[in-house]
């Protein structure tokens, strides 16, 4: 080894056969900088060794290993600085998909096809993701939903999977034993705290093997152009780490073993979802449907977007040398890409009102034969790229350490073009909440954007389920204009069901009848399966709660004070965050409550 690194061949006595190896790699990739600060053998000699246990991972957890890791790192870079477009030599175009209106019969037809084809699916829930944005404390996952009966994220994600597998159960001819399987993709950061949560909630009832948690690593941390791995300010005998992004899912159930596991079990899907979109399952059972019907192998699910609204557009693009694919390209992409590809208008929206490219909300549909062959090519490695934020024009140093990143929207950048890559688009009130800015940030949203706050996640809730009831026939009363955390929104009757009641619009429509009406100041909380809604007239609070074998008739007149919803001071820290964040808490006054256990 060079001279240059006394202080590490002086320790070297200290270091397994394998760790001189990685020894000299670090060397050889020009990061001797690494060892400048080691002390003296026999002095903090756990911390050497330390540093070694940190090494291993890094290399191991990436493919290719840490050598490959600093070789991308600094060609991403040296394409960065050059201020090299990605999609340089391609052309955009608007790509064929399916188009979804909730409730007609191609709807209901997409969702029967999708109910029977969910018992060979497997969910993949990407929850690895710090939050910073929302700045919320706890784990994203655990948040309440919606704060009427405070079910939090997962438990509402793991019922549904569950009514979900009943309700294709129901489907199967003779027995079915089915089990859908839930993946849930960790980090450092999230990980022990989901274990924590599911534990203590008995998994929200699924059986404990029927999930699996993978833990994503962090990747190095890059100081500068020549991709030189930052030392950890807080410890100068570690790496400084950062998450490498969603992308990772794939090399990680890669390596799992579990895609062939599931193939062999005959399962056809795989889904993935994310951790605070707390209307994902309302698109999911005709998505898959339109999965199953137009033989996708990848299915992005999509909202009508406006034009620069902050969300990827679905587009194909075709290079001149003949290649072509349907992709996500992010919002500050598309404009720049369209004026330089004969668009000179960029990102506008077309006669409809919104832009001819659908918004990915990053929920994909992956058929899981042709997703197992593509990973046995690139072992679920997906293209990365690194967003230095530069120090001044000369782009030589950066404002603080930088990292490669993946995302898993950029799984189909590697297909060949015979590839079947579609996407289905539902109306963004079915299908889209998001929890994603503080209430902070969510106030500042330009007029008519979504806030994508807590504030706006559980409120879109209500009105999805409200919507859903008036297209069953309920007459739903119109929503009145609140101000929650400086966002004002539309209060729709607070409505929520367990999934277990319902998880298509069929379900919904067999257990409404009559002429049923709620008033705006209502909430009606539904959480038994054999509940039949017929001629109720509700001006209150009604919640109806009864075991799964009893069947109940909810008619009739129902009147009473209500829950209210107050508002609640963002900065007042005496109320929990939970509800801070959404800048109003339901003051329960009176209701109904009709129960049999
Ligand atoms: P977001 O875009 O919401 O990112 O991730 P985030 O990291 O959670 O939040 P910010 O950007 O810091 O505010 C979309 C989904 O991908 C997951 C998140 O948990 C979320 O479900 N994710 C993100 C991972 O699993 N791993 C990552 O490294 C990043």
């Amino acid at each position: 080894m060079a001279s240059a690194e006394p202080n590490l061949q002086r320790n070297l006595h200290l270091l397994s056969a394998e760790q001189v190896e990685l020894a000299k790699v670090l060397v050889e990739m020009g990061q001797a900088h690494l060892f400048e600060h080691w002390a003296e053998p026999a002095v903090e000699d756990d911390e050497k060794k330390a540093f070694f246990d940190q090494v291993i991972r890094l290399n191991s957890s990436y493919p290719g290993g840490l050598a490959s890791y600093i070789k991308t790192a600094r060609e991403l870079l040296a394409d960065s600085k050059a201020g090299k477009n990605p999609f340089d030599g391609f052309t955009p175009s608007v790509p064929t998909g399916e188009t979804l209106n909730f409730g007609d019969d191609s709807f209901m037809s997409f969702e029967e096809t999708g109910v029977k084809e969910v018992r060979k699916a497997a969910f993949v829930l990407v929850a690895g993701g710090l939050g910073e944005r929302l700045g919320y404390n706890g784990i994203k996952v655990a948040l309440p939903r919606e704060t009427t009966t405070g079910a939090c994220f997962l438990q509402h994600y793991i019922e549904t999977i569950l009514a979900l597998q009943d309700a294709s159960c129901k489907l199967a001819e003779g027995e079915c034993q089915t089990k859908i399987p839930l993946v849930i993709m960790t980090s450092d950061d999230t990980h022990s705290h989901t274990v924590e949560l599911l534990k203590s909630n008995s998994y929200f009832g699924m059986e404990p093997n029927q999930v699996k948690l993978l833990k994503q690593e962090k990747v190095a941390c890059l100081d500068d152009n020549d991709a030189r791995l930052a030392v950890d300010p807080r410890n100068k005998y570690r790496i400084q780490t950062k998450p490498h992004g969603h992308g990772d899912v794939h090399s990680l159930l890669y390596s799992s073993g579990l895609l062939t596991e599931w193939r062999d079990t005959g399962l056809r899907w795989v889904l993935f979802f994310q951790d605070t979109n707390g209307l994902l399952f309302n698109g999911i059972p005709a998505s898959l449907g339109v999965s199953a019907t137009r033989q996708y192998h990848v299915n992005s699910l999509a909202v009508p977007r406006k034009a620069k609204e902050a969300i990827g557009g679905i587009t194909r693009l075709t290079h001149a040398d003949g290649r072509s694919m349907v992709i996500n390209v992010e919002y500050n992409q598309l404009d720049p890409l369209l004026r330089a590809t004969g668009f000179p208008d960029g990102d506008v929206n077309c006669e409809t009102g919104y832009s001819p490219f659908p918004g990915n909300i990053n929920q994909l549909i992956l058929e899981l034969g042709p997703y197992i062959e593509e990973l046995t090519k690139t072992g679920g490695a997906i293209q990365e790229f690194v967003n230095p934020k530069y120090k001044d024009a000369s782009k030589t140093s950066f404002k603080s350490s930088t990292r490669l990143e993946c995302m898993m929207q950029d799984y189909p950048k590697t297909l060949p073009p015979s590839a079947r890559v579609g996407f289905t688009v539902m109306e963004p009130w079915l299908a889209y909440a998001p929890v994603k800015n503080n209430p902070e940030d969510a106030a500042k949203v330009p007029k008519g954007n979504p806030y994508h706050s807590a504030t706006s996640g559980e409120m879109l809730v209500y009105r999805a389920n409200s919507l859903i009831l008036r297209k069953a026939g309920v007459q739903v009363a119109d929503p009145v204009q609140q101000v929650f955390n400086g966002q004002e929104i539309e209060v729709w009757p607070r409505v929520t069901w367990k999934p277990k009641w319902a998880v298509t619009f069929k379900e919904v429509k067999n257990k409404v009848s009559g002429s049923s009406s709620i008033s705006q100041r209502s909430t009606l909380v539904i959480k038994g399966r054999n509940i039949f809604v017929k001629d109720l007239c509700l001006d209150g609070a009604l919640v109806i709660d009864v075991a799964d074998d009893k069947e109940v008739k909810v008619e009739g007149s129902v009147q009473n004070k209500g829950w209210i919803l107050e508002n609640v001071d963002y900065n007042d820290t005496s109320v929990p965050e939970e509800l801070r964040i959404r800048g109003f808490r339901i003051n329960k006054i009176e209701q109904l409550v009709k129960s049999e256990p």
